[in-house]
C-alpha cells in the first residue's frame, strides 16, 4: 500500500491505495483560514501537522491493513505558500498563502530589480500569490521576525519536515517561489544576490519522487504508521493532480476546479516562450515542466455563493435545476474576480460583478452564471494557449468541477473540445500516491503508473449549440474585464 497526502487550503485529505491503485481508505481535516485585513489569507502551520495526523490515524485505523504493508507516503500541497523557520526549525509566524494579495508594491520591487531577468530565470513575472514576495514583506513590515529567519519552507515541506526531521523542497514547488532557476534546476544565485537573500535560506532540492527518510517515531505511532514507512518528497498540487490526471506526456490538457481553478498544457522541455503570460513550472516528472493558466476563485466563487445565499443547504440541492437553464443563465453573466485575478489579468485589484440582473432572475440562475462565470475565466487560458499554437481538443477534467455532470458539460462547451472526465478521481491526493508508489519502485515509470492507476471514465462532447452561444458570450464575458477595471 501507499499513501497519498493531499495539504489543501481548506483541507487536508489522506488517501490509502493498493497496488492497483484502488481506494482503500480516506480520511480528511479541514482548518481555518485567517483574513486578518482584506486581501490578506493565513494558515497556522501547526493547524496542518495536527490535521494530517488526525487524517492518518483515522486512515490507518479504518483501514484494516498491516502497518508494515504500508511502504511508502507522498505528498501534494497548496503553493506558493510562506513558512518562516527559525534556526530551530520553529514557525515564526503564520504561513502567507497562496491567495494572500498584500505583497503588489513588493512584486514591483523584485520587477524593478531585476527586470527582464525574471522571467528569463524564473520563467515567471512576480505576482502577489508567490512567495519571493512575501519573504519580501515580512523583511519590510516584521523586522523583527525576520530577523530569526534561518530558512524558509512550503507548506507541505513543512508537514513533511515535522513528520521526518528532514527539510526539503522539491523542483515543483520551488518553481512558484520565484527564487528557482527553472530550467537549470537549481536556486538562482542572481535573483537571491538581486534581492539580497542567502543561499542559506533556501531547503535543499529534490525531485518529487526523491526519498527524503523514514517517519520519526512519535508522529508514526501518533498515524498509525510503522517508522519504516519510507516517505517521498512530493510535489505542488497543480503538478500532482496532473500526474493523477496522466497529464504525462506532450499534447495533454487538464482542467482542475478547487478552490482555485487551473489549465494545465505539459511542456516536455523549457523552451516554449508565452512571455510570462501564464505560468511555466517544473512537473512532477523529472526533467518536464508544465504551463498553467489560474483562476484564483473558481470553487471558491462558488461556495461564496453557497455560504453568503444558501449556507444552510448542500451543493447538490444549491445545484438543483441548473441542467434546466439554457446556456447563458438567461442573459446573467457573473466574473468570479472575488480575489482579484491572474491569468490573464494578474490584478489583484479587480472584483467580481454579476451584469444583466433581470426581474425574471431567480436563485438558480445566479448559481447557472457563477460556474459559467468560473469556466469563462477558465477559457481565458485555454484561448490563450490557443493563440500561442498549442492545439487542444480533449481536456482531463479533475477537482469539484468534475463531480458535476452539468458543469463537465459546459466545461466541453466553452472550451469547446471534448472534456473527459476519470473514473473515482482523487486530484492531487493520487498524484502524490503516485509519486509514492514510483519511489518505491513499483513501476518503472510515473507513465506506466497512471496506465495502470488512472482510468478515463466518459468523454463529455461539445454540443454545436451551445458552442455558439458560450463563444458569442466569451466575447461579452471578455469585455467586462476592460470595461469595470476603471470603477474598481
Ligand atoms: C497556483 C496556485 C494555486 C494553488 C492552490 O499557482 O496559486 O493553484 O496551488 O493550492
Amino acid at each position: 500500500y501507499v499513501i497519498g497526502i493531499d495539504l489543501g487550503t481548506s483541507a487536508v485529505k489522506a488517501l490509502l491505495l493498493d497496488r492497483h491503485g484502488k481506494i482503500v481508505s480516506e480520511a480528511s481535516r479541514s482548518y481555518p483560514l485567517y483574513h486578518e485585513h482584506s486581501g490578506w489569507s493565513e494558515q497556522r502551520p501547526e493547524d496542518w501537522v495536527q490535521g494530517t495526523l488526525e487524517a492518518l490515524n483515522e486512515l490507518t485505523g479504518k483501514a484494516d491493513v498491516p502497518i508494515h504493508s504500508i511502504e511508502g507516503i507522498s505528498f501534494s500541497g497548496q503553493m506558493h505558500g510562506l513558512v518562516l523557520l527559525d534556526s530551530e526549525g520553529n514557525p515564526l509566524r503564520n504561513a502567507i498563502l497562496w491567495n494572500d494579495t498584500r505583497t503588489t508594491e513588493e512584486c514591483r520591487e523584485i520587477e524593478l530589480a531585476l527586470g527582464d531577468r525574471l522571467l528569463d530565470i524564473t520563467r515567471n513575472p512576480a505576482l502577489e500569490g508567490f512567495t519571493l514576495p512575501k519573504i519580501l514583506w515580512v523583511r519590510k513590515h516584521e523586522p523583527d521576525i525576520f530577523a530569526q529567519a534561518a530558512r524558509f519552507l512550503l507548506p507541505k515541506d513543512y508537514v513533511r519536515y515535522r513528520l521526518t526531521g528532514a527539510l526539503h523542497m522539491d523542483y515543483s514547488d520551488a518553481a512558484g517561489t520565484l527564487l528557482l532557476d527553472v530550467a537549470n534546476q537549481e536556486w538562482s544565485a542572481e535573483v537571491l544576490a538581486a534581492m539580497e537573500l542567502s543561499m542559506s535560506f533556501c531547503p535543499s532540492l529534490i525531485e518529487s519522487h526523491g526519498l527524503v527518510g523514514t517517519l520519526l517515531p512519535e508522529p508514526a505511532a501518533r498515524a498509525g504508521l510503522s517508522p519504516a514507512t519510507r516517505v517521498f518528497a512530493g510535489g505542488a498540487d497543480n503538478a500532482c493532480g496532473a500526474i493523477g490526471a496522466g497529464i504525462l506526456q506532450e499534447g495533454l490538457t487538464m482542467c482542475s476546479i478547487g478552490t482555485s481553478g487551473v489549465i494545465l498544457a505539459y511542456e516536455q522541455d523549457s523552451g516554449s516562450d508565452y512571455g510570462g503570460r501564464v505560468h511555466f513550472f517544473n512537473h512532477g516528472k523529472s526533467d518536464a515542466f508544465y504551463a498553467m493558466g489560474v483562476t484564483l476563485a473558481a470553487g471558491y466563487s462558488l461556495s461564496w455563493f453557497k455560504n453568503t445565499f444558501a449556507k444552510q443547504e448542500s451543493f447538490a440541492e444549491l445545484l438543483a435545476g441548473v441542467e434546466e437553464i439554457a446556456p447563458g443563465s438567461r442573459g446573467l453573466l457573473f466574473t468570479p474576480y472575488i480575489v482579484g485575478e491572474r491569468t490573464p489579468h494578474a490584478d489583484s485589484v479587480i472584483r467580481g460583478s454579476f451584469i444583466g440582473i433581470d426581474g425574471s432572475h431567480e436563485r438558480v440562475h445566479f448559481a447557472r452564471a457563477v460556474m459559467e462565470g468560473i469556466t469563462f475565466s477558465l477559457n481565458e487560458s485555454v484561448d490563450l494557449f490557443r493563440r500561442a499554437g498549442k492545439e487542444i481538443d480533449t481536456i482531463i477534467s479533475i477537482g469539484g468541477g468534475a463531480q458535476n455532470p452539468v458543469w463537465l458539460q459546459m466545461q466541453a462547451d466553452i472550451f469547446n473540445a471534448d472534456v473527459v472526465a476519470l473514473e473515482n478521481e482523487q486530484g492531487p491526493g493520487l498524484g502524490a500516491a503516485m509519486l509514492a508508489a514510483f519511489g518505491c519502485g513499483w513501476y518503472a515509470s510515473l507513465k506506466d503508473c497512471a496506465d495502470s492507476f488512472v482510468k478515463r471514465a466518459s468523454v463529455f462532447k461539445p454540443q454545436p449549440a451551445a458552442v455558439g452561444v458560450y463563444a458569442e458570450l466569451f466575447r461579452t464575458y471578455q469585455q467586462v474585464y476592460r470595461q469595470t477595471r476603471e470603477l474598481n
